[in-house]
């Protein structure tokens, strides 16, 4: 990875982690597992928020002013845990940063090839990273022969953000978006959004044990451990508790309390970041 870092980064710099808001913490949840001594700052754009229905151009200007923001906290790697700013944006924030970013396809495209036995892979979205292409472009990049089939699912993330993760109304919603899917026989189906990881029951349900659910935010934690070591930034000897800070643009009280059900463990404070954050003292 062609990257440069200031010389001020030290190994017990934080990895800064951002998201179109609250979906992002399945990934933090991932990076506390297998990174359990790293310092976190979680940026949350809250006042953003939905980036799956919004252009290419919109989703890149809102990512890039994310990393601005984080750059504040010195942070030595960027994770950009929204699949829709990955599948977007990615190459536009690699262009404009040097520091090593980390998106979540890749990863999950990896992770997709490696569990598959049929070579016949689903992927699940919102509307522009399914639009984009990305999961299909790099599956097919790294195995030229494998077969994708790709489905929108617009209205899982508001479902999770209401907290209906179970009962009829989120399963006809998920047989009527899953059924095609299923005619196609893959053996893998890619939950490629944030949010997804929540409805791992229901979606389980629908598509029988046959069928093996991959979570790209598993594999994008490992990634993001693979280069913390080649860059010899892994915070391995931190004599301090690790501290993970949470930023959002709106308001924090909302992202708290539904944050913990998508982290699993308590929130303690968020802080609210001002209009202009990207250029935000910290
Ligand atoms: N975080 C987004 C993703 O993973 C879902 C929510 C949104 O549309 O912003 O694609």
């Amino acid at each position: 990875m062609n990257t440069s870092l200031p010389d001020s980064t030290e190994a017990d710099s934080p990895i800064g982690i951002f998201d179109s808001g609250i979906g992002g913490l399945t990934v933090l949840k991932e990076v506390r597992r297998d990174l359990p001594l790293e310092n976190i700052v979680y940026f949350g754009d809250t006042a953003r928020v939905p980036y799956g229905t919004k252009s290419k151009e919109t989703i890149t200007k809102f990512s890039i002013d994310n990393i601005h923001f984080l750059k504040n906290f010195n942070v030595k790697m960027v994770i950009v845990a929204c699949n829709t700013a990955s599948s977007l944006g990615l190459e536009a924030m690699k262009k404009n940063f040097s520091l090593p970013i980390v998106g979540v396809i890749e990863p999950g495209a990896r992770a997709a090839l490696a569990t598959t036995r049929n070579g016949r892979v689903g992927v699940i979205g919102t509307k522009a990273t399914i639009g984009s292409g990305a999961y299909e472009t790099w599956l097919k990049q790294l195995d030229p022969k494998i077969k994708v089939y790709s489905q929108a699912c617009p209205l899982f993330v508001p479902l999770v953000e209401e907290g209906w993760v179970e009962g009829d109304i989120v399963e006809d919603v998920a047989r009527a978006y899953l059924e095609s899917l299923k005619s196609f026989d893959i053996d893998t189906l890619i939950l490629g959004c944030t949010h997804y990881p929540l409805l791992t029951q229901v979606i389980g349900k629908i598509m029988g044990d046959k069928v093996r659910l991959v979570n790209s935010a598993e594999e994008t934690s490992k990634e993001a451990k693979r280069l913390l070591l080649e860059m010899h930034l892994l915070n391995e000897g931190a004599k301090k508790s690790p501290q993970i800070r949470f930023y959002v643009s709106d308001e924090p009280e909302p992202f708290r309390t539904l944050g913990e059900r998508f982290l699993g463990q308590p929130i303690h404070s968020v802080a609210k970041v001002g209009d202009h954050f990207e250029t935000a003292r910290v």
